[in-house]
């Protein structure tokens, strides 16, 4: 357990550097499973959900070790195992990204089911549809997937929904099989587009990175590669939030502009001066924002992930607001903690209608999911008072040193663990 103190209303301000994308690293680190040659991985950001891929690739037999530079080296150690036990996946949903691989390369695959998470049921069905398209056999039962394949097959897989997990576990199953496969309906998320740029320097042929049609020519083997992760693009998203509710001016070194076009449009759109150049992007807020309208979609839509963060600005508004969420069925539960520090917001099905007010309250608040966690955070940066934030380690999940660097950028911020 985490307690974070914040002392709110403190402009923001100052430059800090993006971490590599959490949801692209932990694919490319489950894609090294394709091969049993050395991978490298830069710009890893060390979070936990990094920590639980390392113990999930230890377990099936692949070491991983953090070079000088802060590279990770990961390179399987004699033998891989097709077993991924409960306790793990428990743990992090998207452990079930090592199926593909294991089914691709051992022909076989034994994964925990991974279960529900706080926003959302979350199913895979998606994942195994695919996946026996490709020609494998899976049974569930017991709380574990069980595939068996003697070699997958090229497909042509119609996927009903752009679901980022389908289309990486798919990629990386179909880089492998025999023949041809298209994916249609993919996600264009600049992570599995990234996903796709490692698989190619590994030696797989694939067509349409970042389009909805993947077209992928299986090859015999795949081997090692080095690459550097794109910059983490809900990390920058969060701290342009930060930077704008707290109307300061923020610089933010190492972020991808390009990944975010929608979301800087809407912080205009609030408010915010922005200046952006390849590699950096700064935001500047000076009056209090404007009411607006968000609806989240896959990419190039407004990301899911930002939309607890957005809410936390838009209750500060002079207006109404009405965000939309069309993603994950469940990511409203901040909006009881944000209401508790004083702000106006009503749940009517999937939408949150945000009657703003002049000034947030800090009072003691508990996160429910990692984003959520940052969300109020973040409110609490611009609340008036002290905010204490109860956070069963979700935040540490997905943002590195982020008491850190939001004390760098001139937060009043304390962490203390217990
Ligand atoms: C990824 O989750 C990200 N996680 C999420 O980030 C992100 O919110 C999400 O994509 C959308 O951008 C990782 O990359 C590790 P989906 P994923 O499959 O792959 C439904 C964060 O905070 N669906 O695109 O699980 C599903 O229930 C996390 O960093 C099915 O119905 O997302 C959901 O409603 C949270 N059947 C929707 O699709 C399936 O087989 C989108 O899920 C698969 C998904």
């Amino acid at each position: 357990m985490a307690r974070y103190t914040i002392q709110g209303r403190n402009p923001l301000k100052g430059s800090i550097k993006i971490s590599g994308a959490k949801n692209a690293a932990l694919k490319m680190m489950a894609a090294s499973i394709l091969t049993s040659e050395p991978c490298r991985l830069k710009n890893v950001p060390r979070i936990k959900d990094v920590n639980t891929m390392i113990k999930v690739l230890s377990f099936l037999g692949v070491e991983t070790k953090f070079a000088s530079g802060g590279d990770l080296c990961i390179q399987e150690s004699g033998g891989l195992s097709y077993t991924a036990p409960y306790e793990l996946i428990s743990q992090m949903r998207a452990s079930i990204m090592v199926l593909g691989p294991l089914l691709a390369r051992l022909g076989r695959a034994y994964v925990a089911l991974p279960g529900g998470c706080n926003i959302g049921s979350r199913k895979i069905d998606l994942h195994l549809r695919g996946l026996k398209e490709l020609g494998a056999t899976i049974t569930t039962g017991h709380g574990y997937i069980e595939g068996k394949a003697d070699r997958l097959k090229g497909a042509v897989i119609t996927l009903e929904f752009p679901s980022v997990g389908a289309t990486e576990n798919l990629l990386m199953s179909s880089v492998l099989a025999k023949g041809k496969s298209v994916i249609e309906n993919a996600a264009r998320e600049p992570e599995v587009v990234d996903l796709v740029f490692f698989l190619q320097k590994m030696g797989a042929k694939i067509k349409g990175a970042g389009t909805a049609v993947l077209e992928i020519e299986g090859v015999e083997s795949l081997h090692g590669a080095e690459h550097e992760i794109i910059p983490d693009r809900i990390e920058t998203g969060t701290y342009l939030i930060a930077g704008a509710i707290t109307q300061g001016d923020v610089e933010l070194i190492g972020a991808c502009p390009e990944h975010l076009a929608l979301v800087l449009e809407k912080l205009e759109l609030a408010g915010a001066s922005i200046s952006s150049e390849s590699g950096k992007i700064c935001l500047s807020m000076k009056k209090r924002p404007a009411a607006l309208d968000v609806s989240t979609l896959p990419y190039p839509g407004f990301p899911t992930d930002l939309q607890p963060l957005m809410a936390s600005l838009l209750a500060l508004t002079d207006g109404i607001s009405v965000v939309t969420e069309n993603v994950f069925e469940n990511r409203f539960l901040y909006i009881d903690e944000l209401n508790r520090m004083g702000a106006n917001i009503r749940l009517d099905g999937h939408h949150a209608v945000i009657k703003g007010i002049k000034r947030l309250s800090g009072a003691p608040v508990r996160v429910p999911d990692l984003r959520a966690g940052a969300s109020l955070v973040v409110a609490g940066l611009a609340a008036e008072g002290e905010t204490t934030i109860r956070d069963d380690c979700h935040i540490v999940r997905g943002y590195e040193d982020f008491e850190k660097k939001l004390a760098t950028l001139g937060a009043d911020i304390t962490k203390e663990e217990n």
